[in-house]
């Protein structure tokens, strides 16, 4: 088993985010985990690639587990592409992209790691940014560039949290494809995190759909990507319908928030719990008229 979640739970301080969650990933595929806003996405990519520690159960790499395994050993096989944020590092591209190959970095391998990040910079389109300052580029070309250095650490099991979020379709398209094309060709397990539920089906291999700090569903993209599991995940009236054998969702309507309605994250459960005792849930100030 490449990739092993057995039973994690994990909690920011007493506040439950993930429960129950175990899952196999056996080997090179793309796989894409969905959700609403808030429902722990972000924190189970965090736990495998030990950012975070679960409060309880363990993650496995190849029957390791990755308790067990050194940082940097751990970023051999396990490449991250984080959220993309506004921090920038005041580096050029290039050096950006180069501080990815440091899990492989030795005496002598600077020629072959500059070689490889140029592939890289070639393959996305980005070339000709190497030698701009990473801070002053834009949103879309940053996250390319992030992307970069998620591929060139060259390992088994790449995890990206949104890597298409401020990309343009076009865009969108072809980095999700190259993402599909690369599980194939480097046989390794790609893990997306995605708000885009129609391009995660058309390439994805399997969905992992996320409610309230739990997976509730897991399969192919028929199996999961139905009206019934967006309504009760996401809270909204789509239609499905299918091509080229592909479930794609044409949304209806945003459903109303009712009072009997299952939360769809463990913080909206919490503010549903603040709102049910007249507070904000913000250092117990009393909630005034009319705020939800
Ligand atoms: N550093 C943190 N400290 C406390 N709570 C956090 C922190 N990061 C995230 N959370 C909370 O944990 C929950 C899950 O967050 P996250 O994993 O980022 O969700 P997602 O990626 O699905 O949007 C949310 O309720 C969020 O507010
Ligand atoms: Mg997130």
């Amino acid at each position: 088993m490449l990739l092993k979640i057995d039973n994690i739970e994990f909690a920011y301080s007493s506040v439950p985010v993930l429960n129950d969650i175990s899952l196999d990933l056996e080997g090179p595929e793309f796989v894409s985990i969905l959700g609403p806003n808030g429902v722990g996405k972000s924190t189970l990519i965090h736990c495998i690639n030990k950012i975070l520690s679960p409060t309880s159960g363990a993650v496995f790499i190849d029957g390791k587990d990755v308790k067990d395994v050194k940082i940097k050993e751990l970023a051999k096989q396990v490449g991250y592409v984080p959220y993309s944020s506004n921090d920038a590092f005041p580096l050029t591209v290039v050096d950006t992209v180069l501080m990815g190959r440091h899990p492989h970095s030795r005496w002598g391998s600077l020629d072959e790691d500059l070689n490889i990040v140029y592939d890289t910079l070639k393959t996305l389109g980005i070339s000709h940014l190497a030698m701009r300052p990473f801070n002053e580029i834009s949103a879309g070309q940053h996250q390319k560039v992030m992307l970069a250095r998620g591929l060139v650490q060259d390992s088994k099991i790449l995890l990206l949290d949104e890597p298409t979020s401020n990309l343009d379709i076009r865009h969108q398209l072809s980095i999700t494809k190259l993402l599909k094309n690369l599980s194939v060709e480097r046989q390794i397990l790609v893990v997306m995190i995605s708000h885009d539920i129609n391009i995660a089906s058309k390439f994805a291999d399997e969905i992992i759909l996320m409610h309230q700090g739990r997976i509730f569903d897991v399969g192919p993209p028929e199996k999961v990507i139905t009206e019934d599991n967006l309504r009760k995940v996401y809270g909204v009236a789509s239609s499905v319908i299918f091509d080229e054998g592909r479930p794609h969702v044409i949304l209806k309507d945003a459903l109303p928030m009712e009072e009997g309605d299952e939360p769809r994250s463990p913080a909206m459960a919490e503010a549903r719990k603040a709102k049910a005792a007249g507070t904000t849930g913000y250092k117990n100030v009393p909630l005034e008229k009319g705020e939800i």
